[in-house]
């Protein structure tokens, strides 16, 4: 192994330059060259790239969003431009590539694959934590408590104003975050895009909650729900509360990553480079039980990863 390229992919992370700068500086520990790819597969179908050194990724650890942008490339989901991309691994000679991103670069790397060499392995990265494989992603700490803190604020003129807010965080897909937010802000109701719901069973919920004297209430939904705005409005003009609705929206993928989001990606990014000196590829890097783990890349692509409906349950028993 002697030349190796890194690339973001997707949306982006807080979380994603810590895992860069880790990437180049334990790369070059071992000789590796490595060439930073710019904004995710466009940077390899068009072959543009940065020289990446251990000097070039000072002062980036604690900077959310990512030094060699990123996008969501069309052009990667047709054959022409995998094809493109695996050309221009050819061309600088990549004996590795890694892939800091979410399911859907995952999915994007696993058609890379059949068409290259170069071995790939996979840095879970995305604010969903949807990646099957790893039970946290860099990203998900920091996404997580920028919405507990917002929450926080808003539970505030809630009681004050003794209203219903619904709150969505992001998660077009997923409930991971959704989930996790609802519990920690102690959400008295969880919405989440696996768990239909109804909005007779909200409504209902909402009297008990009235009956036994909660005056005011956060429910925390995920944008994968559906439209929270209609369900405003409904559940305003049925329950006879006052509901807002408070959508945090972008703020969530931006900011410093928290320690947690740092630490992962630094352990990422040391099994990331650790595997590929290996000759290892074709692989995603992860976090279970607590350990650095692997699995197949095309594992992470096909298999779902579940959400903890316990935890589900919990929030529910803890909004009493
Ligand atoms: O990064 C994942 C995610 O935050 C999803 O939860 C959200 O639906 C999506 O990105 C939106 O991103 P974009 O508008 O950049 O496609």
């Amino acid at each position: 192994m002697k030349n190796i390229g890194v690339v973001t992919s997707g949306g982006d992370a807080p979380g994603m330059n810590a895992a860069i700068r880790a990437v180049v500086r334990i790369a070059y520990s071992k000789n590796f060259q490595v060439l930073g790819f710019k904004r995710g597969w466009e940077g390899l179908i068009t072959n543009t790239f940065k020289t990446l050194t251990p000097r070039s990724v000072g002062g980036i650890l604690q900077l959310g969003g990512t030094i060699l942008y990123t996008s969501r490339c069309p052009r990667f989901r047709k054959r022409d431009g995998v094809k493109k991309a695996a050309e221009t691994l050819a061309l600088n000679n990549l004996d590795g590539i890694i892939v800091i991103g979410g399911n859907g670069s995952f999915k994007g790397a696993l058609e890379l694959s059949k068409e290259t060499d170069t071995l790939i392995v996979g840095v879970p990265a995305t604010i969903d934590n949807d990646v099957f494989g790893t039970d946290e992603t860099i990203g998900f700490d920091t996404a997580a408590n920028t919405a507990v803190t917002e929450i926080d604020k808003i539970r505030d003129t809630a009681i004050s104003h003794e209203r219903i807010f619904i709150v969505e965080v992001m998660g077009r897909k997923r409930g991971f975050l959704a989930l996790t937010v609802g519990v920690t802000v102690g959400a008295e109701i969880i919405l989440v895009p696996e768990v239909k719901y109804t909005k007779e069973k909200i409504l209902k919920t909402l009297r008990e909650n009235s009956a036994r004297g909660k005056r005011s209430g956060i429910i925390v939904a995920a944008e994968g729900i559906g439209d929270t705005r209609k369900l405003a409005i409904d559940l305003e003009e049925k329950s006879g509360a006052e509901v807002r609705l408070s959508i945090l929206g972008y703020a969530q993928r931006g900011g410093n990553p928290t320690t947690r989001s740092r630490l992962l990606a630094n352990l990422f990014a040391d099994k990331a480079v650790e595997m590929l000196s290996k000759e290892q590829g074709n692989r995603i890097v992860g976090l279970q039980k607590g350990r650095i783990t692997s699995i197949k890349l095309e594992k992470s692509c096909k298999a779902e990863k579940p959400l903890d409906l316990d935890l589900l349950k919990l929030a529910n028993i803890l909004a009493a």
